[in-house]
């Protein structure tokens, strides 16, 4: 009897065996196994087949259920069968789809294999963490920060936006000068960091990426801030009634205890602009969703992320990353494509985990903790990426602020101007191209252009998974692509800035 029982559907086993166990201990063997078989196979004949037999039932049990249970326990017709029609659960007609388990094996199949390389990488190099060394990645002279003094300076860009939008509220400035205004604004946004990164040895290539990222998210802002405050004039300057009802100012009376409810040109105030510069999102708006307090358990566990993230980042990186690349600096003697394809997949892992790690630190733990702190509302900055079956899933859904500014303020100004998808979505590639190109080759003052071809491949990629790849297959597509092709251009960046600067030590 206890075989008949084993030989019952493994899910339905897992709940199963705990009551047949129990009843065995109170009752004689073969009774107390029949009871609990029965009960079970009367229980398992009453599922619909495909149904992932009963794996997200609650312990709780209502009475009902109890007493339901106790009938088919003592049904005898029920131990005449124990087959019904179903599924294997692998099958993908079974309707299965919990697969935590199998994720959890992945993840020690995944921490195992990763322990065996750190331990080698321990024997063979010793302890290479240095937290000094990381210092002096982003200041090369401790009396001279000149990557800060260039994010400070950003402030007269800022300022000079508010003025030059306090003008065109007042009509002291027609729309065509406010708008050579801001474009004059937000190129010199664009250049002055370049110019003076190029210019100034003494910012380090981490130094220089901070203060250019800095400059390009404020570029991104202003031109969504001048865009928001143009539609905010459009609308108040078309003189019909049911548009005082509009979006930006809602009509609703404010109420006490709740933020005031914002009004153009009530937005255009030092505090409201420089809220919208520290809020974790690219769009302006004039009254952007707020959450009633600060959660303080919320903040705490997210700054203790970023601390330990920040230092695992470092760690893995001076530990890993480094050696690795340096073991891979000496050119191949022949064109040995093994060779390469190991030095490839060598470099691959350990930069894409310090990618998934990046991710984390930076769309979960950082921007949750602004966000936090600053009582901004809208906590969507990335969607279910890892689940993209094709590419353009993955850049719809991994950076939601700059996919927001994107579609907001450029891919639907286009499409209304007429141009077709297809020119659209090129051109919004073109533009994410050049920002990621930017921020590579003029910090590193090494023009290469890998992450501006890796960028705009994304586009060709794009129509072959959608069109030859389905499902499992094009999620494969898309992990693979993210493995291989994605850090790999930035790997390139760091070899050819390798051998650029440590040309004679490696030969
Ligand atoms: C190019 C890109 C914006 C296209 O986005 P998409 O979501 O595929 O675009 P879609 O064609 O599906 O349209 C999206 C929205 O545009 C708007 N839209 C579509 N057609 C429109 C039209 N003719 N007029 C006005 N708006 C229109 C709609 O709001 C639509 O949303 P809906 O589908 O919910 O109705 C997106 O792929 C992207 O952001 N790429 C760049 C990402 C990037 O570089 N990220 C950098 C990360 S480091």
């Amino acid at each position: 009897m206890g075989d008949s029982c084993a030989n019952r559907p493994s899910a339905l086993r897992r709940r199963a065996t705990f009551s047949g166990v129990r009843s065995l201990t109170v009752q004689p063997a073969s009774g107390g196994s029949a009871t609990a078989c029965s009960s079970a196979l009367t229980a398992s004949s009453s599922r619909e087949p495909g149904q992932p037999n009963g794996l997200h039932t609650t312990h709780s049990k209502s009475k009902h259920e109890k007493e339901e249970k106790r009938k088919r326990r003592n049904d005898h017709s029920g131990r005449l069968s124990c087959h019904q029609h179903q599924q294997s659960l692998l099958s993908s007609s079974s309707g299965f789809s919990n697969y935590r388990g199998i994720l959890n094996w992945c993840v020690v199949m995944l921490v195992l294999s990763n322990s065996r390389l750190f331990l080698e990488n321990l024997l063979k190099y010793g302890i290479l963490v240095d937290p000094i060394q990381v210092l002096s990645l982003f200041v090369k002279d401790p009396y001279s920060w000149p990557a800060a003094c260039l994010v400070i300076v950003s402030n007269v860009f800022i300022l000079a936006a508010l003025y030059t939008e306090r003008q065109l509220s007042k009509g002291s400035l027609s729309e065509q000068v406010g708008l050579l205004v801001h474009s004059v604004n937000l190129s010199i946004i664009l250049c002055f960091p370049a110019v003076v990164v190029l210019l100034v040895p003494s910012i380090s290539p981490v130094g220089g990426v901070f203060a250019l990222g800095t400059y390009t998210i404020l570029l991104l802002k202003l031109y969504s801030y001048k865009d928001v405050n143009r539609w905010c004039r459009e609308l108040s300057s078309i003189k019909v009634k049911t548009l005082s009802r509009s979006n930006s100012c809602p009509s609703a009376p404010p109420v006490i205890g709740v933020d005031q409810i914002v009004c153009y040109p009530g937005n255009l105030t030092i505090r409201d602009l420089y809220y919208f510069v520290f809020a974790p999102t690219l769009c302006y708006e004039l009254n952007f969703p707020r959450s009633p307090k600060i959660r303080m358990s919320f903040l705490l566990r997210r700054l203790l992320e970023m601390l330990f993230l920040t230092q695992m980042l470092v760690a893995l990186t001076q530990q890993w990353m480094v050696p690795i690349i340096q073991s891979s600096m000496k050119p191949l003697e022949e064109m040995d494509l093994s060779r390469m394809m190991e030095r490839l997949l060598r470099l691959a892992v350990p930069n894409h985990l310090l990618w998934l790690m990046f991710f984390y630190w930076f769309f979960h733990s950082s921007l949750n903790f602004t966000a936090e702190l600053l009582r901004f509302g809208d906590r969507q900055f990335y969607k279910d990426w890892w689940n993209a079956e094709t590419v353009t899933y993955f850049w719809q859904n991994w950076n939601i602020p700059v996919h927001k500014w994107c579609l907001r303020h450029f891919y639907c100004p286009l499409l209304r101007k007429g141009f077709s998808k297809m020119v659209s979505q090129s051109a919004v590639f073109f533009l994410s191209a050049f920002f990621h190109e930017y921020l590579m080759s003029v910090p590193l003052r090494m023009f290469r252009l890998w992450a501006f071809m890796g960028m705009m491949s994304q586009l060709p990629l794009a129509w072959l998974v959608t069109r030859f790849l389905r499902g499992n297959y094009g999620n494969a597509a898309v992990w693979i692509s993210l493995i291989i092709g994605q850090p790999i251009a930035v790997l390139m960046y760091v070899h050819d800035y390798y051998v650029l600067h440590n040309g004679q030590e490696i030969h």
